[in-house]
């Protein structure tokens, strides 16, 4: 009798995971054929690389800033501002010695301020991810823009920038899931992001492109006749023209990168910055096999899921799209933005209590013939 008990007891879980399983109300569906072809495509080889971000980096307004997501900087006022997980932009003046460096709380959105572009007359626009899209005046004053299109309301507003005539182009990440539950999005496998524009003369928000898997970065092209959008599940930035003969069509920019993407910024001499969330781990894997995502996000909603995040950082992306630089280091993850001024690599991150800083003409890439991660 005895020696069945650890059979029943073994039958006995299986059973009720299995119950468990089928009772569960999370559904994650199948990819696209078209998508996962795409997806199968070997990690791409980066020309340089620097894999030890982490050294040489400096921190910046440490215990200062909860989460740093998005680095807007300012050139008029030399300020970069970023916004936390408590709801506060905070203002940062950089100096030479990170030392001297400080940054101070400016304006609480009572959300969670993602991305953030400068306006012409000292307002910042702010995508925030429980508030949708906000104009918050020199003075603080708050203004919410928008928050809904097409009868569908935002649950996940994430990136900003702005257009030369002063349209604004926006992403909302996810119609579905909130930030904090952003990976069960990815988990998911249907594609509920929006990239969006708002007309601030007719206050009309036009849903540009739906169906994107986690729409995320957005920055204007550096000859403003596109706009680059992000889709962090699927490891790719698309371009959308606003401008010439193929206005309203929309392109691969980059796809296959070495992590997830995260927020975009153009430096002004010829690179994109991608932040780089992560490395893409099993990602390419697990877009293949839904009942797995779904086993995952079980385990992350009942037991929680062991942290496997690493290698992230950033790549500089040339005019073309063709991916020239990556930094990244294995003990960093959720790298939310970079942003590249003067000879220096400014990073903001979801999880972390400062900026980082890197100078690049110290800590430069080396030319490599293996893939990154
Ligand atoms: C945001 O507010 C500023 C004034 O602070 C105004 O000049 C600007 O037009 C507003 N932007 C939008 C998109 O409404």
């Amino acid at each position: 009798m005895a020696s069945i008990v650890p059979y029943a007891i073994a039958a006995t879980a299986i059973l009720a995971a299995a119950l468990l399983y089928r009772l569960e109300t999370f559904e994650a569906v199948a990819l696209p054929e078209h998508e996962l072809a795409r997806m199968a495509a070997p990690p791409l080889v980066v020309p340089n690389r620097n894999d030890k971000l982490l050294r040489g980096s400096e921190r910046i307004g440490e215990g200062k800033l909860v989460g740093p997501e998005d680095i807007a900087y300012d050139p008029k006022t030399g300020l970069i501002y970023t916004g936390g997980d408590d709801g506060w932009i905070s203002k940062v003046a950089f100096k030479d010695s990170a030392a001297e460096s400080v940054a101070e709380k400016w304006v609480n959105t009572g959300g969670r301020p993602l991305g953030i572009v400068h306006g012409a007359h000292g307002e910042v626009v702010v995508a925030d991810a429980y508030k949708g899209l906000l104009n918050i005046s020199k003075d603080g004053v708050i203004q919410l823009l928008t928050d809904e299109a097409e009868g569908l309301k935002f649950k996940l507003t994430d990136a900003v920038d702005i257009g030369p005539d002063g349209t604004l182009y926006f992403t909302d990440a996810s119609s579905k899931y909130s930030i904090e539950h952003a990976f069960l999005d990815m988990m998911d496998g249907r594609p509920h992001g929006r990239f969006l524009s708002y007309d601030p003369s007719t206050k009309q928000t036009t849903v540009l492109l739906k169906d994107l898997y986690f729409a995320n970065g957005v920055a204007l092209s550096h000859d403003q006749t596109f706009v680059i959008v992000c889709e962090t599940a699927m490891l790719r930035c698309k371009k959308y023209y606003i401008q010439g003969p193929q206005a309203g069509s929309v392109e691969m920019f980059v796809e296959n990168l070495p992590g997830l993407p995260d927020n975009i910024r153009y430096d002004g001499h010829g690179l994109y910055w991608i932040a780089l969330g992560a490395d893409p781990g099993l990602l390419r894997m697990l877009q293949k096999y839904p009942w797995i995502r779904k086993t995952i996000a079980m385990l992350d909603k009942y037991v929680g899921r062991p942290k496997t995040e690493k290698n992230g950082g950033s790549v500089a992306v040339d005019l073309e799209g063709k991916v020239v630089a990556h930094y990244y280091d294995a003990e960093v993850s959720y790298v939310t933005s970079c942003n590249k001024i003067a000879q220096y690599l400014y990073c903001g991150s979801l999880i972390s209590s400062y900026i980082t800083r890197l100078d690049l003409t110290r800590y430069p890439t080396t030319a490599t013939a293996t893939p990154s991660t």
